[in-house]
């Protein structure tokens, strides 16, 4: 059964605070102004601190970092401001809320990466190098084999460039890592791979499906055993955003940031928008400073002072300023994904909810329970829908970086296993031809 979405209900809150990052560099580096101790952020702090008093109104607002579902809809109409698409650039690639206090307080990840985390060991936990940060002798030391790829130092240099995607460090007088975090790029951006594997240009709202986030958190010495086990259980490319929330272990396939401006709801159960899941993302996951509440998902995470709500009007507009990459020529048969396309219109029936210029019927209101997609309720269970929305199909094939595998869970590897799925599970009747021409076809999307 397809049900409809109620209409939204959170309630709008849309004070545009002071941002204290105005300070930053937009193009693609950090501000060398930036704070280098915990000493002079102080000041960034305050800043903060007053902005926060001065939206005092939002003091006791249940939803004072959700903003309305009307939003985006306003957002995603004309041109976007290019000043705050690169504000919201910096953010993404740099801001870490000030969650260095869970990354290095609590877990203390910056004794572990100073001691026992050599760039090598971080490409094989699929942490990516940002090459154009990389100064010419560094990039000429790693080809000639004079900087040492299995030295944890080298690791805190790549830091100090800001060159390891979606991690942030402080590194002292003495070289020595003195506070790390984490930001959006994290898990919604990879590389290239144009000077080595791992090592290459940004590619940002791509999600990064080599990052083992689960086995970096196990690195920590803080979790207990039966936490471990939970993180090591997920894998590459998979994380679970629900787990230290109500203590389940259904992680998810990290998705794609890009190809969202013209869809109304996201996560894969169509909860609410790009503003309330960055916010929700921002405070209970990567333990950024703000308050989170939701009572739909019993959610209520207040860790002061608020360095969230202000950045995400930004934030917003440079996620909806990330198109989905397009097919790149040679990686599909052009032909019989021309005849693919009359089969995902038509025999095979994928366009009565993959509908639209965004391939998806939420934006005409509608989401699946579990058993209309054949899909495995346990997720949906977790969030506010219950259901599952039909996913926007955009990015899904250009390899190495995007290659599946599909569906929340994962469970489809291949293409041709998605095919499968409707097949099987939706008695959908294809001839091999029909099959093979339909996988070309989703190729190019
Ligand atoms: C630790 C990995 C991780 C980090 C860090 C992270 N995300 Fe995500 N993100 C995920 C996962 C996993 C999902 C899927 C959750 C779901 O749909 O239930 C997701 C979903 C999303 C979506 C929805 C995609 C869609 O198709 O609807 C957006 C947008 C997004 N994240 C943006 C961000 C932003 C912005 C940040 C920084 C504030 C961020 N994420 C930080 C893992 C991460
Ligand atoms: C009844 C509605 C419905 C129909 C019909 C349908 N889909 Fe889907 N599709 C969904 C939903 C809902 C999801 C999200 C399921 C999930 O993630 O568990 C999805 C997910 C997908 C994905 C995964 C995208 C990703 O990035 O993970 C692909 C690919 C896809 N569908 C292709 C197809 C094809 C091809 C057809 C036709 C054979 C089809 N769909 C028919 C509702 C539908």
């Amino acid at each position: 059964m397809e049900t409809s979405l109620d209409a939204g209900n959170v309630s709008m809150q849309r004070t545009k605070l002071t941002s204290p990052f105005d300070a930053y560099d937009p193009p693609t580096r950090r501000s060398r102004t930036r704070p280098r101790t915990l000493r002079t952020a102080a000041p960034l702090l305050a800043v903060a601190l007053v902005a926060q008093l001065a939206a005092c109104d939002r003091a006791g607002d249940p939803a004072a970092t959700a903003p309305g579902p009307d939003d985006p809809a306003l957002a995603a109409q004309g041109p976007l401001n290019p000043a705050i698409v690169a504000e919201g650039k910096s953010i993404f690639r740099f801001d870490t809320f000030g969650d260095e206090t869970f990354w290095t307080d609590t877990l203390r990840m910056h004794e572990v990466i100073r001691t026992a985390v050599s760039p090598t060991t971080a490409l094989s936990v699929g942490l990516k190098v940002d090459a154009d940060a990389l100064p010419a002798a560094v990039k000429a030391g790693i080809l000639d084999g004079s900087i040492d790829l299995d030295s944890p130092a080298t690791t805190v240099a790549l830091l100090e460039l800001d060159a390891v995607l979606g991690v942030v460090g402080e590194v002292d007088a003495d070289d020595r890592l003195t506070r790390v975090g984490v930001t959006c790029a994290l898990c919604h951006s990879t590389v290239d791979n144009s000077f080595a594997p791992g090592i290459g240009s940004r590619l940002d709202g791509w999600p990064n499906r080599d990052l083992n986030v689960g086995a970096i958190v196990a690195l920590s010495p803080t979790p207990t055993a039966a936490q471990k086990a939970v993180y090591d259980s997920w894998g590459p490319g998979m994380y679970d955003p629900r787990f230290n929330i109500d203590g389940k272990n259904i992680p998810v396939v990290i998705p794609p940031a890009f190809g969202l401006r013209h869809v109304k709801r996201e996560l894969y159960t169509g909860d609410d928008d790009v503003s309330y899941w960055n916010a929700y993302v921002a405070i209970t996951q990567m333990h950024g400073h703000g308050r989170f509440v939701d009572e739909r998902i019993g959610v209520d995470v207040s860790n002061p002072p608020d360095l969230v709500s202000s950045k995400l009007d930004a934030l917003r507009a440079y996620q909806f300023s990330l198109r989905a990459p397009r097919p790149r020529p040679g990686t599909f048969d052009a032909a019989a994904a021309k005849r693919g396309r009359a089969v995902f219109d038509g025999a095979a029936r994928c366009a009565s909810c993959h509908l639209g210029g965004a391939l998806t019927d939420v934006n005409a209101n509608r989401l699946h329970s579990p058993a209309e997609v054949g899909q495995d309720p346990a997720y949906a269970q977790r969030s506010v829908t219950k259901l599952y929305r039909t996913t926007p199909l955009r990015g899904l094939w250009n390899p190495p970086q995007l290659r599946g595998p599909y569906f929340h869970d994962g469970h489809a590897g291949t293409l041709e296993e998605v095919v499968a799925h409707y097949v099987e599970r939706l008695g959908v009747s294809l001839t091999p031809r029909q099959r093979a021409d339909l996988v070309e076809y989703l190729k190019t999307l």
